[in-house]
């Protein structure tokens, strides 16, 4: 489990439930490839849906590596559930894990927690999403995200905690327009936030080694300043499944 480690910056491309054709899926993989160059300068990672897994494998291992957004929160026999055995057959070296769209669908602290141990015993690096559904005035989200984050890696053990990447996806600036993603002066004081609450819970050293990713309308016209913002990087929806504006974010990762 080694693809975070070092200094290459992260891209993560979350294509959620998107697109609708696998011949649409190869159209936005073609127009990724033109770029390989870039992807290839940072520590990228495509999480299309688990049925173009094979199809991303074939077109974009050269460029990237392979993620999922979800995997199985059990080891034993489960009727439409995708295992990590599967998932690492296909390549697979990261998977997305509480993102909020899978809260909302009733995804608790408590199964991210349980994911989060399966994907580290499996060797597939778990992106654990948190983030508040409102930056109310009073600054209570600060207390909602210090106890999302301590749940959600309730399981993790110091001597594994070097392995996590924590995304920060304040809710509220998800599928938003990029004037209505958070503020790169505000993603740094979250970034701060996260980093002391992974120092109370595994110590200073093995908390600077985790990468903070920032999510939530990311595009190309915001990327730059939000790369200055303190982040590793950035995990991406909907920008990710557009070949011109992810390249333009990548660039924005690598030369900010
Ligand atoms: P967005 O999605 O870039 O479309 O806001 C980010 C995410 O939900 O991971």
């Amino acid at each position: 489990m080694v693809y975070f480690r070092g200094m290459k910056r992260i891209l993560v491309g979350n294509w959620k439930n998107h697109p609708s054709s696998v011949e649409e899926a190869r159209r936005i993989l073609d127009g990724l490839r033109r770029s390989k160059a870039v992807y290839k300068r940072l520590s990228t990672i495509i999480a299309p849906p688990a049925p173009f897994l094979a199809l991303v494998k074939e077109k974009a291992s050269s460029l990237g590596a392979l993620g999922v957004q979800d995997l199985s929160s059990t080891e034993g026999t489960a009727t439409g559930e995708i295992g990590t055995d599967i998932l690492k057959s296909f390549g697979v070296r990261a998977v997305i894990l509480g993102h909020s769209e899978r809260r909302q669908l009733g995804e608790t602290s408590r199964l991210v927690a349980e994911k989060t141990a399966i994907a580290i015993k499996s060797g597939i690096s778990p992106i654990v999403c948190v983030g508040e559904s409102e930056h109310d005035a009073e600054g209570k989200y600060f207390e909602f995200l210090n106890e999302e984050i301590r749940s959600s890696l309730a399981l993790v053990k110091k001597r594994d905690a070097g392995k996590i990447v924590l995304a920060y996806e304040p809710i509220w600036a998800i599928g938003k327009k990029a004037k209505d993603a958070m503020a790169p002066a505000e993603v740094g004081v979250m970034t701060v936030f996260i980093k002391k609450t992974l120092t109370e819970l595994f110590g200073r050293k093995i908390a600077e080694s985790i990468p903070v990713l920032y999510g939530g309308s990311v595009d190309s016209s915001n990327a730059e300043a939000l790369a200055k913002s303190g982040v590793k990087g950035f995990l991406v929806g909907r920008a990710s499944r557009v070949p011109k504006d992810f390249k333009l974010i990548a660039e924005a990762l690598i030369y900010a």
